[in-house]
């Protein structure tokens, strides 16, 4: 089939390299000229495992194009993406400035039936939005075109997004229109094979669909940093706790990791526009608010713990720091917890040398050069002459590191893990201070 994507970011990017993949003709249009020029040749703007190999692969192929004219792109496709950004506005609803311009210039452009997917992640009733968009800009053209508007969210994951894109676990169509549903069913077929996926239902539940499962998922974590933060004031070690109510299948032990707060483009932005939209229909949404302030609270954790150890002094201290975006396989900085302690630490006095396997790059474009930052290129460049160990992503490497390197590089061996990736018996072994997340054991050393 032929498929135009506009806004060629993660979501849009992701999808018209596998859509290629699948045999599909994908036009992928962007505004921004470098980003366009750039991915002709290959060069993938962000970093995502299995992309830049499918991008390489549909380009040379010939069922990958990039263009800026969006003219173009509305002529190329039957089936036409929306996947540009809705970043938040100031109160936190997602603005859909974009999203309604894409819907313009399709309307502006068409001259044969369209089926407009909004893939972005957009409020319930921005479908409808784009259909009155689409409708007006036809009826100012004195033209009777046909179109169908679907909402088709995606639920994939940074750093497996292609796979989770290849192999998703389900496929939600939002359309009450025949004809559309049998265009998308088509086009997901080759994804459909061994059992189906599809699921179709009325636009508005698919898009509170995307809402509802991030708002979930991120409901997951803060209950369990609710429990961790419990656990430490009772003594009580909340990796304990997770075995113990994970094995409950009613329960399970996906997203039951406690830790410094969740980051990233999705749970932060959709938890604060799902508390918008419920407010705007009358509704005090008190579990999603809690949710938010849970993981505000959160995000200041690993700064209270290193500030209590130095009793306030942290001025001058060089703080060693391991991770830097928001999770391992990713140089998102989104929304990142380490942000929130290095801000933190600079306001305090303190300086940071800090390593993260991919996210050094945009911690440098974010911050620019700064006398109180250091970003080194190894985890033991990390760790000189610093005064202590901060831990904010899990990267594979972090997990088994050299102890009695660690100590000795260290002026005060302290290790505060926002990941709880130690075991504080061990710790306390090797004569570490050790602050974990909801563990027994860091309570003893306050
Ligand atoms: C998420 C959803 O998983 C995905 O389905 C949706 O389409 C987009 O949002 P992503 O933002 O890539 O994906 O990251 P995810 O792996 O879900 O992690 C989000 C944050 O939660 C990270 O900061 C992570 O560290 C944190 N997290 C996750 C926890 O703190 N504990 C957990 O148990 C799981």
């Amino acid at each position: 089939m032929k498929v135009t994507v506009f806004g060629i970011g993660y979501v849009g990017l992701v999808q018209a390299a596998v859509l290629a993949e699948a045999g599909h003709h994908v036009c992928c249009v962007d505004i921004d000229q470098g980003k366009i020029d750039g991915l002709k040749q290959g060069i993938i703007p962000i970093y995502e495992p299995g992309l830049e190999a499918l991008v390489k692969k549909g380009t040379r192929e010939g069922r990958l194009l990039f263009t800026t004219d969006a003219a173009l792109g509305v002529g190329f496709g039957e089936l036409q993406f929306i996947a540009v950004g809705t970043p938040p506005d100031e109160d936190g609803s997602a603005d859909l400035k974009y999203v309604l311009a894409v819907a313009q210039t399709i309307a502006q452009h068409m001259t044969g039936y369209k089926v407009i997917i909004n893939k972005s992640t957009v409020p319930v009733g921005t479908a409808d939005k784009v259909s009155a968009k689409v409708a007006q800009v036809l009826a100012e053209r004195d033209s009777s075109l046909s179109y169908a508007v679907v909402s088709n969210p995606e639920f994939l994951k940074e750093g497996a997004a292609v796979s989770d894109c290849q192999k998703p676990d389900r496929i939600v169509i939002g359309t009450q229109d025949l004809q559309a549903e049998q265009k998308m069913r088509e086009l997901y077929a080759p994804f459909n094979r061994n059992h189906d996926k599809v699921i179709v239902m009325d636009v508005r539940s698919a898009e509170l669909t995307k809402y509802a499962a991030n708002c979930m998922l991120a409901t997951k974590i803060s209950f369990m940093n609710e429990m961790a933060n419990l656990a430490e004031l009772l003594g009580a070690d909340i990796e304990a706790v997770r075995k113990g109510i994970g094995s409950d299948p009613r329960i399970g032990y996906h997203f039951i990791y406690p830790g410094c707060g969740y980051g990233g483009s999705c749970f932060p932005k959709d938890v604060q526009a799902l508390v918008r939209t419920a407010e705007q229909v009358g509704y005090q949404p008190q579990l999603l608010q809690s949710v938010e302030a849970v993981n505000y609270r959160q995000k200041q954790k690993l700064f209270q713990f290193i500030n209590r150890h130095f009793k306030g002094e942290l001025a001058g201290k060089t703080i060693a720091l391991w991770g830097l975006a928001f999770k391992p396989n990713t140089d998102d900085m989104r929304e990142a917890s380490s942000r929130v302690l290095m801000e933190s630490l600079w306001a305090a006095g303190a300086k940071v040398q800090a390593f993260d396997p991919e996210a050094q790059h945009e911690t440098q474009r974010i911050y620019g050069d700064r006398d109180d930052l250091l970003l080194v290129d190894s985890m033991e460049a990390a760790l000189q002459g610093a005064d202590a160990l901060m831990i904010c992503t899990e990267w594979q490497p972090f997990r088994a590191p050299d102890f009695s390197y660690i100590k000795e590089q260290l002026k005060d061996a302290v290790i505060v893990d926002g990941r709880n990736l130690y075991d504080p018996a061990q710790m306390k072994a090797q004569g570490f201070a050790y602050y974990g997340i909801g563990r027994g054991e860091s309570v003893t050393t306050f």
